[in-house]
Order: structure tokens, then C-alpha cells, then sequence
């Protein structure tokens, strides 16, 4: 494959022989589903199921097929295979990355005991919980983004989309494989929610905020795919260092995909941030509304709303529960085997940020309680590198103008800044001063309809929407004018 990640790099190295993935089996799996019939019966009952969600709730604009990469081993060369699918039959499967022989427990008070194979009743409500809400997040994504093709800037960017899409698909796939072999009725009852639950619903939304969020347009989707879907690598990041092995190889092999996800992101702001430079120097003003480009603080506004609904997908920067998944075993931190402390933390203290008498402090409390707020910093730093390299682009155009993160306690919901008014650049502030600057901050819906309004399609091969610049290269080494994506004849009317 040559799509790679800018953050993530190539695939791990393997780590045991290559289990190539059975395509015979009517769910591709690699976990010898043939061998549990119990569980492919479930499966297999749940499936149907599945293809009506993705009928109904999946992407609306109508294609014939799209060139999509299906993954079919889980080694580090040659996983993914590239073609023409309907994506109706996609072949979404489980794949789990391969067995490490010997395993350990690498942190909390299970330390060095054989990781586990099985759930330990002891924490199987919070194992469960811990998949269900990551489960719930796949599908939210693909329904947030099910009207995005009808106004897709290119072929390119379409195929982009639908791949993520299917993606997100395996992912639900990979938690209801978990629920359904190893938590018994429950876990198939939580499967059937997974399904149930709608993004945006009144009455049955998915559960967490930022996935019940519209994305209205391409940039939005952009930023999607950076901030939130980056979110969710540092979410897989920790489950991947599971003492519950089943999960952490499940999610070991998540990431793989996850990269282009976020790969996708990266570049769809930074062609973005390249077509207006580029307008704003060909025109001599940095209003380029009339001349179809999306002016650059408009860009600004719509990162600071991604960047700080996604920051609120960390929860609280004190939390017990997270302490007790850490000490439990269940949830690690990112990079846990390569942090050089003793993996046990109870003796360690973390610096938390929060307002005191309308300025913002720091207090040093037990780093066991301030997990979610590690795996926050660090994904904030990642955060950071995207937006240099959007920077870049802006450096190399000749503009004066950058673009930067707001600060952690901008546009809060969550945690030690819910409920108070912080600026981008960090100042506390008044509500009256938080009205006044907020237009300015965040995208009004006057500008999410004029931004909608430039979002027309795109569907000649090789063609690009005047907001967007073209990528470098294309996919899977095909050239950028490929036919990525061939639509059914009601789709061109
Ligand atoms: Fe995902
Ligand atoms: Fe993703």
C-alpha cells in the first residue's frame, strides 16, 4: 500500500507468522469463526441486521462501485488489497492483529501476570462498557457523513470518504465481534443498540456529543478526520494495551486503518489552506468569498470548533473511573511499554490545569486520576504537527497569516472549563465578552451556509471544486485522474 500516515508511519513489524484472512467464510474473519458455531450463528443473525443499517443510514449518494481497499491479511506487507467493490458488498470481517506469544499484563496491579484471553468477571461490566462506547462511534461517524457524496469536490475525495466509511463499518464489526464471543446475551443485546442508536437522534443518540454533531460540509469532514478521528486513535492507542488481549489485538489492527483516516484529514485541510492562499494572492484580498475560495479565518473558526468538541471526547481530567480501568488492567496510557516509569503510577502526580478565582492554575494531583488528561496532552501535541504543516503551506504561498490550536479551555463542555468562558488564546473571560468575540471564534450558520454554498460537485475524473487544490499523488499509486468512484445513472442527474 503507499498510502501512509504522516503520524503513524508504516504498520508494526509483525510479530508471529502472517494469518492471511479467510475469504471463504461468509464474515472474512481471521479468528476461525468456522470453529464456534454458536458465535457465527450470532454473527451471522446479526449481519442482515448490519446491511440494513448501512441500506439506511450509510452513504446516500447512489454508486455502482468504488475502488476500495479491503483489508485480506493482518502482517505488515501486502495487508490491504485495492478494487472495484459495490460497496454494498464490501467484505467487512474481523480481523484481529496477530497473537504476541506469551503476552504479559504491562501495567496496574496485574503487572507481569499472562494477559487474558478471557474476561475476568471481576471487570466485565466495565470491559463491556469500554467497547460499547467505542463501538458506538463507528457508525455515528458514517451517518454524520451519509449526505457528504452529493457534493463531493472530486472523485478522489469521494472514494476518500466511502473508504473511511466502509472502514468505520469493520470497526462496528470488530466491537460486536468482541460483545457477541465474549459477553454472552448481554453483549448481543449491546450489538442490537449499536444498530439502534442514531447520531442526532432525539431519542436515541449516540453517546458522546461530538458524534451527534452535523458535519455539514467537506471542511467540517476534514477536520473530522483530523481532530475527531485522531481522537480515536488515541482511544485505540490505550485499549490496544489491554491486558484483555481479544480487544488489544483487535484494536492494534484498527490503527492500521485508522491511519488513512486521519491521513485524509491532514491533507483535505491542507489542500484547502493551499487553493486560498493561492486565491488570496492571485486577487490581492484575503476576502475571497466572490471569488469561490473559503477565506482563511473561516478555516481558523471551523478548527477551533473541531479541535475543542474533540478535546471533550477525553472526559474529565480527574476521573476515578479512569483510574480504575488503569489499575484494573483494561485501559492503558499511549505508548504505555515505552514510558520509562514503573507502570503502576500510585505514587506519581500529574499537573492538571483548572480555573481558580477567574484565572487558570495548576495543581499537581494523582496521576492515576489525571489519565484522561495524559492521553489528552498527547494528543494535543500530535495535534500540533498537522497544523505546522498546514502552516507550511501558508509560509511557502508567502502569507504573513498562521493558523493555531485555541487554547484547551476554549469552547468547553467537558471537564474544569465547562462553565466558564475562555478565549482562544487563553484569557479568562466574561459571558458578555464570550458573546461578543464568539462570532468571530466559531463558525456562525450564515457562515456554514456560505461555505455549504460552495460545495458543488465534482464527478469528471481529474476534476477539482474551485475551493480545493488537487492532492500530489493519487491512490494506490493510480494516477490523480483516475475513476475513483463510478457512480450509478440516477446519481448524475
Ligand atoms: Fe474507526
Ligand atoms: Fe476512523
Amino acid at each position: 500500500m503507499t498510502v501512509k500516515d504522516d503520524r503513524i508511519g508504516a504498520a508494526p513489524s509483525p510479530t508471529g507468522k502472517l494469518s492471511p484472512i479467510d475469504y471463504s467464510e461468509r464474515i472474512p474473519n481471521n479468528v476461525d469463526l468456522a470453529g464456534d458455531r454458536r458465535l457465527q450463528r450470532a454473527l451471522e443473525r446479526w449481519q442482515p441486521k448490519f446491511l440494513d443499517w448501512w441500506k439506511n443510514l450509510g452513504p446516500q449518494l447512489p454508486t455502482e462501485d468504488v475502488y476500495l481497499r479491503t483489508a485480506v491479511a493482518v502482517g505488515r506487507d501486502g495487508w490491504a488489497h485495492f478494487d472495484f467493490v459495490p460497496m454494498e458488498e464490501y467484505r467487512w470481517g474481523i480481523f484481529l492483529a496477530e497473537a504476541k506469544e506469551d503476552r504479559k499484563v504491562n501495567f496496574g496491579q496485574h503487572k507481569g501476570e499472562p494477559a487474558w484471553q478471557e474476561v475476568p468477571g471481576e471487570y466485565r461490566a466495565e470491559l463491556m462498557r469500554l467497547i460499547t462506547v467505542q463501538g458506538d462511534t463507528e457508525p455515528a461517524s458514517v451517518e454524520q457523513q451519509r449526505v457528504l457524496g452529493m457534493t463531493a469536490p472530486s472523485l478522489y475525495d469521494l472514494r476518500n470518504l466511502f473508504q473511511v466509511n466502509v472502514e468505520e463499518g469493520r470497526h462496528l464489526w470488530a466491537m460486536v465481534y468482541l460483545l457477541q464471543a465474549h459477553f454472552g446475551r448481554e453483549g448481543r443485546e449491546e450489538a442490537e443498540q449499536l444498530l439502534k442508536r442514531n447520531s442526532g437522534d432525539v431519542d436515541s443518540p449516540r453517546i458522546l456529543g461530538a458524534f451527534n454533531e452535523e458535519t455539514t460540509d467537506w471542511l467540517q469532514f476534514f477536520m473530522f478526520t483530523y481532530f475527531t478521528d485522531r481522537d480515536g486513535k488515541y482511544q485505540l492507542g490505550t485499549l490496544k494495551e489491554s491486558a484483555f488481549d481479544p480487544l488489544a489485538r483487535t484494536c492494534e489492527f484498527m490503527l492500521k486503518e485508522e491511519a488513512h483516516h486521519m491521513f485524509v484529514g491532514t491533507t483535505g485541510v491542507q489542500r484547502t489552506v493551499e487553493r486560498t492562499a493561492q486565491l488570496i494572492k492571485e486577487h490581492g484580498t484575503h476576502d475571497i468569498w466572490q471569488y469561490g475560495g473559503i477565506p482563511l479565518e473561516v478555516i481558523q473558526q471551523y478548527l477551533n470548533f473541531q479541535y475543542s468538541v474533540s478535546l471533550d471526547l477525553f472526559g474529565s481530567e480527574q476521573s476515578t473511573n479512569v483510574a480504575a480501568y488503569y489499575t484494573g488492567g483494561l485501559k492503558g496510557r499511549w505508548q504505555e511499554t515505552r514510558r520509562k516509569d514503573d507502570h503502576d503510577l500510585t505514587e506519581a502526580t500529574y499537573p492538571v490545569r483548572m480555573i481558580a478565582d477567574g484565572r487558570i492554575v495548576e495543581k499537581q494531583v494523582p496521576y492515576l486520576t489525571a489519565l484522561n488528561l495524559d492521553l489528552r496532552d498527547e494528543y494535543t501535541a500530535d495535534c500540533e504537527n498537522g497544523v505546522r504543516r498546514w502552516n507550511q503551506a501558508l509560509e511557502d504561498a508567502g502569507l504573513e497569516e498562521r493558523l493555531t490550536l485555541p487554547h484547551e479551555g476554549f469552547n468547553r463542555q467537558v471537564g474544569n472549563y465547562a462553565g466558564h468562558f475562555v478565549s482562544p488564546e487563553g484569557e479568562v473571560i466574561t459571558e458578555e465578552q464570550w458573546n461578543a468575540g464568539a462570532a468571530a471564534w466559531l463558525p456562525s450558520q450564515e457562515t456554514r451556509d456560505k461555505v455549504a454554498a460552495l460545495m458543488v460537485p465534482e464527478y469528471e475524473p481529474g476534476e477539482f471544486a474551485g475551493w480545493i487544490a488537487p492532492p500530489q499523488t493519487g491512490i494506490n499509486d493510480q494516477p490523480v485522474e483516475f475513476d475513483y468512484v463510478h457512480l450509478a445513472e440516477e446519481g448524475l442527474a
